[in-house]
C-alpha cells in the first residue's frame, strides 16, 4: 500500500471521538505520527496506545481546545517528540440544539468557543511550526450546518464562520506553503452527534439523505487523507461537502417524492 503520509506528523484534536478515531488509524496506516489530543474524560491514550501496539507513532495529550497555553503545550510536544508538524485537523466539535430563542449565553459561548475560537487557535499556533517543517495542511471540519440552516443556533453559526474564516487562513498562509480547506460532514453514523440525538433523529437524518444512507466515519477519514497529502497540492480554500447529496439538493429531492406521493393521493 501506498503510504500517502509517510514524513507527516499531523494533530487531530477531539480525536477519541467518532471520526478522530477513524482519522488517526487511517492515518497511521499511511506512515504519519499523530499528536493525539482530547479533553480530559476522552480515551485519547489507549487510542494512542492502540496505534503504537499496531507498529505506529503517536502520543496523546490532554488539550480544551479553547484554551490557548494548552495550544503552545501541545504545539512544543509535536516539535518535541517528532521534529516538526505538517497537517492539523481541527476535529474538536460540541453541539447543544438549541434554537435563538431557547440557546442560553453560556451554552452559546461554549459553542462558539469549541468550534471556532479553538479553531483559529489552532491555526495560528500551529502554522508557524508548519512553515518551518516545510508546509503543511490544514482540515478545518465544519458541516452541513455551515452550508445552509441549522436547528442549533450557536453551532449554525459557528461552522458558518469557521468556513469563513477557513477562505481567510488560506489566503493568510499561502505564502507559508500551508493549505487550507473546510470539509462539511452531514449525519455520520458512529459518532456521539448521532448517538445523543433525540428519538427519530437519525432515522430522520437517513430519510432526509439523496443517497438514502448515513456516512461513515472512514468516509469522512479518507476524505481529510486526501486533503493532508499531497496528492490535494493545488487545493486550499475549498469547501467539500460529505453528505450523499443532502446539501446539494436535499430539499429539492424530499420535495420530488411529495410531488409523486401527492400525485399518487390524487390519482
Ligand atoms: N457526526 C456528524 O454527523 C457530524 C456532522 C457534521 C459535522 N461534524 C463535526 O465533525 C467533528 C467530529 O465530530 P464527530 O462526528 O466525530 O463527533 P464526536 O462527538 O464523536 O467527536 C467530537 C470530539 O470532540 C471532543 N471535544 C469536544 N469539545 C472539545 C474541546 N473543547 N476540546 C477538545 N476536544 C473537544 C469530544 O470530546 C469528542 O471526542 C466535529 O467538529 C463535528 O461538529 C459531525
Amino acid at each position: 500500500m501506498t503510504q500517502r503520509l509517510a514524513g507527516k506528523v499531523v494533530l487531530i484534536t477531539g480525536a477519541a471521538g467518532g471520526q478522530g478515531i477513524a482519522e488517526a488509524h487511517l492515518f497511521a496506516e499511511h506512515g504519519a505520527a499523530l499528536v493525539l489530543t482530547g479533553l480530559p474524560d476522552d480515551p485519547v491514550g489507549p487510542l494512542a496506545e492502540a496505534i503504537t501496539a499496531k507498529g505506529g507513532r503517536a502520543i496523546a495529550l490532554v488539550q480544551d481546545v479553547c484554551d490557548e497555553s494548552q495550544w503552545q503545550t501541545v504545539v512544543e510536544a509535536a516539535r518535541k517528540t517528532f521534529g516538526g508538524l505538517h497537517v492539523l485537523v481541527n476535529n474538536a466539535g460540541t453541539i447543544s440544539r438549541e434554537s435563538i430563542s431557547d440557546t442560553t449565553l453560556p451554552k452559546w459561548h461554549r459553542t462558539m468557543d469549541v468550534n471556532l475560537t479553538g479553531a483559529m487557535l489552532g491555526m495560528r499556533h500551529t502554522a508557524p511550526l508548519m512553515r518551518e517543517s516545510g508546509g503543511g495542511s490544514i482540515i478545518n471540519v465544519s458541516s452541513i450546518a455551515g452550508l445552509g440552516a441549522h436547528y442549533d443556533a450557536a453551532y449554525c453559526a459557528s461552522k458558518w464562520g469557521l468556513r469563513g474564516l477557513t477562505k481567510m487562513a488560506a489566503i493568510e498562509f499561502v505564502e507559508w506553503n500551508i493549505r487550507v480547506n473546510s470539509i462539511h460532514p452531514g449525519q455520520i453514523i458512529d459518532t456521539s452527534f448521532f448517538r445523543d440525538g433525540k428519538p427519530g433523529h437519525a432515522e430522520s437524518a437517513r430519510r432526509s439523505i439523496p443517497m438514502q444512507r448515513q456516512g461513515t466515519p472512514l468516509e469522512c477519514a479518507n476524505l481529510v487523507l486526501f486533503l493532508a497529502s499531497d496528492e490535494a497540492g493545488f487545493i486550499t480554500g475549498a469547501e467539500i461537502a460529505i453528505d450523499g447529496g443532502f446539501s446539494a439538493g436535499g430539499a429539492i429531492w424530499l420535495r420530488s417524492k411529495l410531488r409523486d406521493q401527492l400525485a399518487a393521493e390524487a390519482d
